[in-house]
């Protein structure tokens, strides 16, 4: 065994078992699988565990939606998350789940220690409660109007319009979004974990170089001013493990969460020859890592690691945050059916190029990534297609035809060998920070210098007029030699071409040190294509389905919906008042009106909203089908209703940004009134 062999046990957070895998947990799963590849490649011994995270409401309801038992979901999920996972070549070394009798015995044994140690408190608190489903709200289980802007429709504690906030009891009429019902108050028992015991600890634990800079900066605040007690209990019905000596209680989905990493990693130990303690005594040299998103830093780097001091076990040697992955630009939403499912993904694309092209933008910042799909095509296909593939595929054939396959005795060049292999420590240290894209760009430098050996010294040129001069082997042995060392480096990043590479090249799986060498006097197999490039329409056909898939999830969620009692008002689309209550009606005035080009229907409008709230008048254009009604000239300094809050519109003539109250056959009706004194632009209409 290698004597600086490093031990390193490596987690990425564990997915909810009550959804599937999406592109932004890939993002996360690759950054991390790269990292762990690359660490054994370097001949480390570095163990990768995860699991799902299967316990708390949402997955109680889901399971009940669904008809079967938490178990039977639960099971069905991590079956499919796995094989997404799989096929995105992320390779864990375990894959457990949170509701197994390892994180029971964990959670447990730490709630134990917590408690004999005096941090746990108990007290009663007052919360919404369902009457009907018999349970107790979390706060996004509440929707009602905001009792600040008079919204409806507002999720628990903040309104979306106005963005005020306040306790899900202030909201007007509110409903239990499970049932319907309105619920009460009620009061009970929570048992919590006394955090701010831990401040010490914290402020010096997360600034001692465990954190990123801008991580341990966004704690500061906390740790100065806000922390609290942490709430650790819910009350049944709730799927988890109940707390012992408490009936009725069970662990919040986020106390046993973290304690699944350790339950992941003690399951593997039972089947090899893995030791817990190594990694999870204190004073071990062993090291561990979580990779995780900035929305869950609280959970990470305040609560598990004071859970662990309090406990007794080590702590994370380090826990690495990453920011959000976006897609064109807007976050990925399940509302608007952005979200891009990893099974998705896969009917229609390479694997390849997701980890490729996300290695290329992610550095060890907390930034959000964008995958711009344009891009996306763009760079696999510039970088990989274009300069790496390229290179063996000027050289191997020559090789095969004149050479039988043999690579020179001494390829031509050795200075550029020579350099790309001196680049090896560089391209590792990039990795093992986690600087990807600066590793990405070193490597690419490294391939357009080898193109343009290859461009320079015109193989195709001298076969031309002898296909068997050693010049040629010695130059196309130089391109096969550089696109060795160029796919050792790509290894963590791109572990299936590299497994073609090495057939390609007949040789043993890559470690990082063989880019030391060179592959001299070596026979090598038939070149076969390697990577194909990204097409548009596979692109886009992967967008289509995403939109295909969302629209028939909200059919089914429609069906599922409660059904309104019969409509016998003779109007068709009968809509609440939550719904009504949602349109915005000003009074706006025309303050031009003209014929559209090619439009038999249709008058340009520009109106005046009133002013904003920076004394700037509001002016929308709105395309409207009235011309046959309005002579256009007439309508100029009129009043109309206008719908404010219409999301923009593309029309064919331009964008709508509104629309008009109109009906009848035009002339005097009563959707246009003359100006008068008591309406003004912009008014309300209530
Ligand atoms: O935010 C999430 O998706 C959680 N399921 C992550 C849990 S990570 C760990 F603590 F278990
Ligand atoms: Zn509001």
């Amino acid at each position: 065994m290698n004597v600086s062999q490093r031990k390193i046990l490596v987690t990425s957070a564990l997915p909810y078992a009550n959804g599937g895998i999406h592109l932004g947990h890939l993002m996360e799963a690759i950054q991390t699988d790269i990292w762990v590849r690359l660490q054994k490649l370097r001949g480390n011994d570095c163990v990768y565990v995860c699991a799902d995270d299967a316990h708390g409401t949402a997955i109680m309801l889901s399971a009940e939606q669904q008809g079967i038992t938490p178990e039977k979901l639960i099971e069905n999920v991590s079956n499919e998350h796995q094989r997404d996972f799989a096929d995105f070549l992320i390779h864990f070394d375990n894959y457990h789940s949170t509701h197994s009798e390892e994180n029971r015995e964990f959670s447990e044994h730490i709630y134990k220690a917590l408690d004999k140690n005096g941090h746990i408190n108990r007290r009663s608190i007052t919360q919404l409660f369902d009457p009907e489903k018999k349970l107790f709200l979390a706060d996004r289980y509440v929707t009602g109007t905001c009792p600040k802007c008079k919204t409806a429709d507002q999720y628990g504690d903040n309104c979306e319009a106005c963005g005020s906030t306040y306790s899900p009891s202030e909201l007007i009429d509110p409903r239990s979004s499970i049932s319907g019902a309105t619920p009460i108050e009620k009061d009970s028992e929570h048992f919590f974990f006394a955090l701010p015991e831990f401040r010490d600890m914290l402020s010096e634990w997360t600034r001692s170089g465990t954190l990123q800079d801008s991580v341990a900066n966004k704690l500061r605040e906390w740790l100065d001013t806000e922390l609290q007690e942490w709430d650790i209990s819910r009350d049944a019905p709730y799927f988890g493990f109940e707390i012992p000596d408490a009936p009725g209680k069970y662990f919040y989905v986020w106390l046993d969460a973290p304690i699944g990493y350790m339950a992941s990693f003690k399951n593997l130990c039972d089947r090899t020859d893995y030791n817990f303690d190594d990694y999870w005594q204190k004073g071990q040299d062993t090291e561990l890592y979580h990779f995780i998103g900035k929305d869950i830093i609280n959970f990470h780097t305040l609560f598990w690691p004071a859970m662990l001091t309090s406990a007794g076990y080590r702590k994370p040697s380090a826990v690495y945050v990453h920011g959000f992955l976006t897609v064109d630009g807007t976050k990925m939403s399940k509302s608007r059916g952005t979200f891009i499912n990893a099974r998705t993904y896969l009917d229609h694309l390479n694997p390849e190029y997701l980890r490729y092209f996300l290695a290329a933008k992610l550095s060890n910042g907390i930034d959000d990534l964008d995958l711009n799909l344009e891009d996306f095509a763009q760079r696999v296909n510039s970088d990989l297609v274009g300069k790496v593939v390229n290179i063996a595929s000027r050289c191997a054939g020559f090789i095969g035809k004149g050479f039988d396959g043999y690579l020179a005795q001494n390829p031509d060049n050795p200075d550029l060998l020579a350099e790309i292999q001196a680049a090896k420590d560089e391209i590792g240290d990039y990795f093992e920070s986690r600087e990807y894209s600066k590793a990405i760009r070193l490597i690419m430098a490294l391939a357009d210098k080898a193109n343009q050996y290859i461009n320079d010294k015109e193989p195709w040129v001298i076969a031309k007029a002898d296909k068997q001069s050693p010049e040629l082997q010695a130059i196309c042995s130089s391109g096969i030699n550089a696109f060795r060392l160029l796919i050792c480096y790509l290894k963590p990043v791109l572990p299936n071409m590299a497994a073609d590479v090495e057939q390609f090249l007949a040789i043993e799986p890559l470690q990082w040190d063989d880019a030391d060498s060179l592959l001299v006097g070596h026979k090598i197999n038939k070149f076969k294509p390697l990577m194909t490039r990204v097409e548009a329409d596979k692109v886009k056909a992967m967008v289509d389905a995403t939109q295909k898939e969302f629209e028939a999830q909200a059919k089914v969620k429609s069906a599922a919906a409660p059904q309104p009692e019969e409509n016998t008002t003779g109007f068709e689309n009968e809509i609440d008042f939550n719904d009504f209550a949602k349109v915005d009606l000003r009074v706006a005035k025309i303050t031009s009106a003209e014929h559209v080009e090619g439009a038999d229907k249709l008058l340009k409008l520009v109106l005046n909203l009133g002013k904003d709230k920076n004394e700037e008048d509001i002016v929308r254009t709105v395309f409207s089908g009235i011309k046959s009604a309005y002579d256009p000239d007439k309508l100029v300094g009129m009043l109309t209703v206008v719908v404010a809050n219409l999301k923009p519109r593309k029309m064919k003539f331009g964008m709508s940004e509104g629309m008009i109250l109109a009906a009848g056959p035009g002339g005097k009706e009563i959707w246009l009134f003359e100006p008068h004194a008591g309406a003004q632009p912009g008014m309300r209409i209530t």
